[in-house]
């Protein structure tokens, strides 16, 4: 029997780095926020080992993919001897900041534990969810929430009343960024490497009780500092959505992709028209309820 899953992504809101940790990562604070965008997972039992397809050649479809490394730690963790098949449906952009390829490895935890009858518990899940990457664990729960340390420690928000009823637009430029490289190059900008911790619960605090507008000023990525340095057309973006009426207008984790807030549908499809006529044909966009 087939089981289909869905894999959404995600945007950062406010993205604070507190300095570099000993074993090369990053303290952070972060609020993410789930986006209705998604890539599509479907699992089947049978056939031997793990073979893994997916709708995009450009990636690998062996260890060097999450969902086979999911898959792999799954199976050894819960004692599976039984193959598995999995296809995977790519829509959410690669590189992109939007956490695609991290909630592609926790969709494919929780699925491949259903179709085997639920043998590990949340716990076990988490584990190997933190093992895989540092963004996994928050996809294993469906709300916006606050992740601190190098963002595996999650603590699920609810719902934030300023977002209610907000639509967002995505735009990927078409070009990705190297995570590792973003924060490497982050080392050049001490301040913002080294950010003042309590900004996030800040959001978090405005982002319940106020508007959105209210909350506007606290949205923040240090990332951006290394990331638009090197690629200005992310700045230009941002001032564009500005100038066009977006109330939030901010690069997601590492980047490429660019996030803006709007009011309404019809705000975020309109100015989405606008972005194709000033900067081309180019953009991956997309237009979510949040
Ligand atoms: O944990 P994940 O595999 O997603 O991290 C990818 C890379 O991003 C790490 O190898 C590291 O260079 C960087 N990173 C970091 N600090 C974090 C998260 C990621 O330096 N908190």
């Amino acid at each position: 029997m087939r089981m289909e899953r869905t894999s959404a992504c995600k945007v950062n809101l406010i993205l604070n780095i507190l300095g570099r940790r000993p074993d090369g990562f990053h303290e952070l604070e972060t609020v993410m926020q789930p986006v209705p965008v998604h890539d599509v997972l479907s699992f089947e039992r049978g056939g031997e080992g793990i073979q893994l397809t997916c709708s995009n050649r450009a990636l690998p479809t062996d260890s060097g993919n999450l969902v086979y490394r999911a898959a792999e730690q799954f199976r050894a963790s819960a004692g599976i001897t039984e193959g598995v098949r999995i296809h995977l449906e790519k829509r959410i952009p690669m590189a992109a900041g939007l956490g695609g390829g991290s909630g592609n490895a926790a969709t494919a935890l929780v699925g491949l534990n259903d179709l085997f009858g639920r043998p590990l518990g949340a716990e076990a899940l988490t584990g190997l969810a933190v093992g895989l990457g540092s963004d996994v664990p928050f996809f294993l729960q469906p709300e916006a929430a606050l992740a601190v340390g190098r963002g595996e420690q999650v603590e699920p928000l609810g719902k934030l009343t300023a977002l209610r009823g907000i639509w967002i637009l995505l735009i990927h430029p078409g070009f990705g960024v190297s995570t590792p490289w973003a924060y490497q190059n982050l080392a050049r900008f001490p301040a913002a490497l080294n950010g003042q911790p309590g900004r996030a619960a800040r959001l978090v605090e405005r982002l319940r009780t106020g508007t959105l507008e209210e909350a506007a000023g606290e949205f923040y990525n240090s990332l951006e500092a290394p990331v638009l340095e090197k690629y200005p057309l992310l700045a230009l973006f941002q001032e564009f959505l500005r100038e066009n009426g977006a109330q939030v207008a901010l690069m997601s984790g590492s980047g490429s992709t660019t996030f803006a807030l709007f009011q309404t549908e019809s705000e975020a499809r309109e100015v989405s028209e606008r972005v194709r006529r000033k900067f081309g044909n180019y953009c991956w966009m997309e237009v979510a309820g949040l």
